[in-house]
């Protein structure tokens, strides 16, 4: 063979095999499962649907192809078509729920949905804002076994005084994780899942978490970032496995943690579980923090995830220390709240409710400086508990006394 020829046959067959290749990734990055799946029923339901509404709604449509609903084979009718007690209507010859609610995810998913009902994320969350009144009997019963007093109280008075408007896209933009459906069912999965991306990656994400667990009175993804988990993840994150089976999740996967490792993840045999407050050993949200009912069964849990990174004696002593803030913040606030106590007792201020700017003040000492310094010990945020906690619990102590002083001295008020 001539070496021009051989060259032209040589440079042929190259561009041939880099056609093949580039077509094997071209498909393997979009896999067009809705519309060539091999089943009849997805080709009969999703097929139909996407056939519109990649036109319609493209991003959905790629969303769902790059889920692992799609490779596992969900169709979109499975999620779109009610469920009983589901309001529903109809859609080019399909009947599809007109809302989606848990009730959807949980007809596959019954055991997360199992779990995620016996924690705080489920009716507490939402009678933290609305109180009782939206929840069965049954259902407040239910909730109360797991969370005494977190279900059966009145509605949340700022919520009250803010009015419909705000509370709904306000408060209720975030409490809405326990939300009662009017299918009986509580919640929405979707809050940390995407609707239709659905992975453990994006749900591993602290940013997933971050949308509701951030601002001064709860700080949590501040925090989470000040620490050194954080910014180990922030260097390294984009090199682990964040998509490893949630039953086969090891450090070698994410060998520094996020939210879900700590309050979630099942990593080196822990069992994975969708119940937040499981591992959870004080009210770190109240006023003072109690030790909860299953104070050491739930602490032994939190500290065996730490243990699957470091000693024993490391996790001891940064638990004991973080109990140190916590009894120390108790008596801060302690403190604060029995000068509060009296100048009530004494008429310098009314029973009503944020009616007296001193009122915000009270609040914010326990619910934005008191929590953040607690939380701030239990995740790594120095500056949490020093700057944005203790400094402001110091320095506000010193400014109610001047003003109890103060108001002593002009006599009762009203
Ligand atoms: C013939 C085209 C077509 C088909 C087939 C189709 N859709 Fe649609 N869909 C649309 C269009 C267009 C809209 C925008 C609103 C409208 O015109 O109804 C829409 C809207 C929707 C909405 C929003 C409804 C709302 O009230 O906000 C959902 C959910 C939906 N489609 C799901 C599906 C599912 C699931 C399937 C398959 C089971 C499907 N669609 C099949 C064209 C289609
Ligand atoms: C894993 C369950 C699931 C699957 C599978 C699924 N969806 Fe959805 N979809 C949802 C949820 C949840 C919502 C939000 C509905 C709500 O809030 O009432 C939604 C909303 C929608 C909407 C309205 C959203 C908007 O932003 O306007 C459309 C349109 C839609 N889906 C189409 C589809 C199509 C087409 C498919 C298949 C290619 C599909 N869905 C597959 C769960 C699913
Ligand atoms: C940005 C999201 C977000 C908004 C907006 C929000 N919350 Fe919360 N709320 C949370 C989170 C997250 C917690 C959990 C705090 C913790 O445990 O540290 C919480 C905790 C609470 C708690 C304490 C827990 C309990 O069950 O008693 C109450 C009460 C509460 N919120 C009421 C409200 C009210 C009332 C509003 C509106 C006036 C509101 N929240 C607005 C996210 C939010
Ligand atoms: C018709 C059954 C079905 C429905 C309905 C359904 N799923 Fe799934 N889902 C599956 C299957 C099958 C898998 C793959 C096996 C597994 O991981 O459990 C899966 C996997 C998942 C995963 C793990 C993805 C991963 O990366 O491993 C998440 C998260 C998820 N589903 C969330 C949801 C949510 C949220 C809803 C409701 C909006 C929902 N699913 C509705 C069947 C379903
Ligand atoms: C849509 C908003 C929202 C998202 C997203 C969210 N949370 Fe929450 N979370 C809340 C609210 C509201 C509460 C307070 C519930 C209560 O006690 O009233 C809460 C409470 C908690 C608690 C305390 C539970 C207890 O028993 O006191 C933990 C822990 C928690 N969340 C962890 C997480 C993690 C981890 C993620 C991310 C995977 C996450 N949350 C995502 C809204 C959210
Ligand atoms: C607070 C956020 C949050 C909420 C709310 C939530 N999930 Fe998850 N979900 C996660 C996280 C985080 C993981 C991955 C846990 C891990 O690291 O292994 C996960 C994993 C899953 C998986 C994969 C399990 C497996 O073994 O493959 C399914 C399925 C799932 N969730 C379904 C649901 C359903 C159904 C609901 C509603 C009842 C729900 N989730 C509500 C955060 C959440
Ligand atoms: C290194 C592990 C770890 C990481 C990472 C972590 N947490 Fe925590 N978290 C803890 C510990 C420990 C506590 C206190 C537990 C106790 O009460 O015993 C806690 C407490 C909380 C509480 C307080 C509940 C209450 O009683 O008020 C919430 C809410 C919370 N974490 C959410 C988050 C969120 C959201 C993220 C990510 C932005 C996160 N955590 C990251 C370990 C962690
Ligand atoms: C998935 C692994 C993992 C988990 C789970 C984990 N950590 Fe870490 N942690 C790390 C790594 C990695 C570092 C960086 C250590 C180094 O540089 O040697 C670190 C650093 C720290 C540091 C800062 C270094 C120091 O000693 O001052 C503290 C404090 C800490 N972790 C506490 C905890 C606590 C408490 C828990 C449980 C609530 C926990 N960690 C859970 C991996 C983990």
């Amino acid at each position: 063979m001539e070496w021009d020829s051989f060259k032209s046959v040589f440079i042929a067959i190259v561009i041939a095999g880099a056609l093949v290749v580039g077509a094997f990734f071209i498909q393997a990055q979009r896999p067009d499962v809705a519309t060539q799946q091999p089943s009849p029923e997805m080709v009969k339901a999703t097929g139909k649907c996407a056939s519109c509404h990649r036109r319609e709604t493209a991003a959905i449509v790629e969303e769902y192809e790059r889920s692992e609903h799609a490779k596992e084979g969900t169709t979109c009718l499975d999620c779109h078509q009610p469920q009983d007690g589901q309001e529903s209507f109809d859609h080019r010859g399909f009947t599809l729920a007109k809302s989606l609610t848990s009730k959807n995810c949980s007809q596959c998913h019954a055991e997360q949905n199992r779990q995620f009902l016996r924690s705080r994320h489920a009716a507490p969350a939402w009678a933290a804002v609305q109180g009782s009144t939206d929840f069965s009997r049954e259902q407040i019963e239910f909730a109360e076994k797991y969370h005494g007093g977190a279900v059966a109280r009145p509605a949340n008075k700022l919520a009250q005084l803010e009015g419909q408007a705000a509370t709904e896209v306000g408060c209720q933009g975030c409490h809405n994780i326990g939300k009662p459906n009017p299918d009986g069912s509580i919640g929405s999965c979707t809050q940390c899942h995407g609707r239709h991306e659905a992975s453990v990656k994006l749900a591993r994400e602290p940013r997933t978490c971050g949308q509701c667990h951030m601002g001064p009175d709860h700080a949590q993804i501040e925090i989470f970032e000040e620490s050194k988990h954080g910014v180990l993840f922030e260097t390294d994150g984009d090199e682990y496995n964040m998509d490893a089976e949630p039953e086969e999740l090891t450090v070698s996967d994410m060998p520094s943690p996020t939210c879900t490792t700590c309050h979630m993840s099942g990593q080196e045999g822990l069992s994975v579980t969708h119940n937040v407050s499981e591992r959870l050993s004080w009210y770190l949200f109240a006023p003072v923090s109690e030790k909860r009912p299953s104070y050491a069964e739930n602490q032994a849990e939190m500290k065996q995830t730490c243990n699957n990174c470091h000693t024993a004696q490391h996790t001891d002593r940064y638990f004991e220390d973080a109990e140190r803030v916590v009894q120390a913040t108790n008596e801060k606030v302690n403190n604060y709240m029995s000068i509060v106590d009296s100048l009530r007792a004494e008429g310098h201020l009314t029973p009503t409710p944020f009616d007296e700017s001193l009122e915000f003040e009270i609040f914010d000492y326990w619910h934005y400086y008191g929590r953040t310094a607690k939380h701030g010990a239990f995740m790594g945020g120095p500056d949490y508990v020093q700057w944005h906690g203790n400094y402001e619990l110091l320095s506000r102590f010193v400014h109610l006394k001047e003003k109890a002083k103060e108001l002593r001295s002009h006599g009762s008020s009203d």
